[in-house]
């Protein structure tokens, strides 16, 4: 990507060996290695442009407005249920959830524009594994908190409420897929999802829901909100894609908030090696 400074490679196994020396010793032991020299060479975006333009339809569907519109949204006490197919269901508080580390990732959404984001979170692979999904679990449905009292937006009828979202079991168990509870080493705003979202970093932002009150294990592939809206703009895979326009943004660039230049826009948004094998032998195409 062009607006990322190239580092030499000497450089980087130097920072690799400090990197690596460090955890050894125990110095960095909350930031896991592999996204600490991966997100080395990436530029953070400025904590605030990416608290300052959201899109949260729950509060206002003015990107600028969002974070004041939230300010008043109480994010505690919160409940986070897992149910449906799994041995174990669960209801969980926010003091109980998985330990969080550092993980800083590209965020890429449909609209054009991106981000670079240290978030605070855990895999959503270890709150599942909790829940004990059964062998008939083939997909993972997550819905978001409907609280029109709070969220003024859900007064209006702008999209069925509540907001919903799907993943695959597989690529829910995936360990780039989290649920972040923080960003820049704060708490969650609310604007960006307090108290918990997820964040699946090879697929458009609209799959990382906000806001989560309950993720359900289920055997078919779940209705989506913007793919039940629209499903010929919202596929549900929805993997960054610059092959597939959407009909109304190619998505062959994108503009890094805060930036003026576009820049070219990555498979699976930079993630290729991690996570194509998952789509082996589909046509991304058709699935999009
Ligand atoms: N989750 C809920 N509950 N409601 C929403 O409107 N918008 C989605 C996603 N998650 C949305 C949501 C879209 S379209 C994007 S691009 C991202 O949140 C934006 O996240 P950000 O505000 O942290 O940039």
């Amino acid at each position: 990507m062009k607006s990322q400074p190239i580092t030499p490679e000497h450089m980087i196994n130097t920072r690799r060996e400090f990197i690596r020396k460090a955890v050894q010793a125990g110095l960095l032991s909350c930031l896991p290695l592999a996204s600490v020299s991966a997100a080395s060479k990436l530029k953070i975006t400025d904590e605030a442009k990416a608290t300052r333009y959201n899109n949260y339809y729950e509060f206002s569907t003015n990107k600028k407005f969002v974070h004041i519109i939230a300010k008043d949204f109480k994010p505690e006490p919160w409940t986070l249920s897992i149910e449906g197919l799994v041995d174990n269901p669960l209801s969980i508080s926010l003091a109980s959830l998985p330990q969080a580390a550092t993980h800083i990732l590209r965020f890429r959404c449909i609209e054009g524009w991106s981000m670079i984001v240290p978030w605070q979170g855990f895999e959503l692979a270890k709150l599942l594994e909790l829940a004990k999904p059964t062998s008939a679990a083939k997909y993972v449905r997550f819905e978001s908190i409907k609280r029109p009292s709070e969220m003024i937006g859900q007064r209006r009828n702008t999209l069925p409420w509540p907001y919903s979202e799907g993943l695959r079991l597989d690529e829910a168990m995936h360990p780039l897929t989290l649920i972040a509870n923080g960003m820049y080493g704060k708490p969650l705003p609310n604007q960006n999802g307090a108290p918990l979202r997820l964040i699946v970093p090879w697929k458009y932002g609209f799959k990382s829901i906000k806001a989560i009150a309950k993720i359900e294990l289920v055997a078919e592939q779940p209705q989506t909100t913007w793919n039940s809206v629209a499903p010929a703009e919202y596929g549900f895979y929805a993997n960054v894609n610059p092959e597939v326009p959407h009909p109304r943004w190619s998505q062959r660039r994108e503009v890094p908030l805060g930036e003026l230049k576009k820049v070219r826009t990555l498979p699976f948004n930079g993630y290729e090696d991690q996570v194509a094998h998952l789509y082996k032998g589909m046509d991304l195409s058709k699935h999009f």
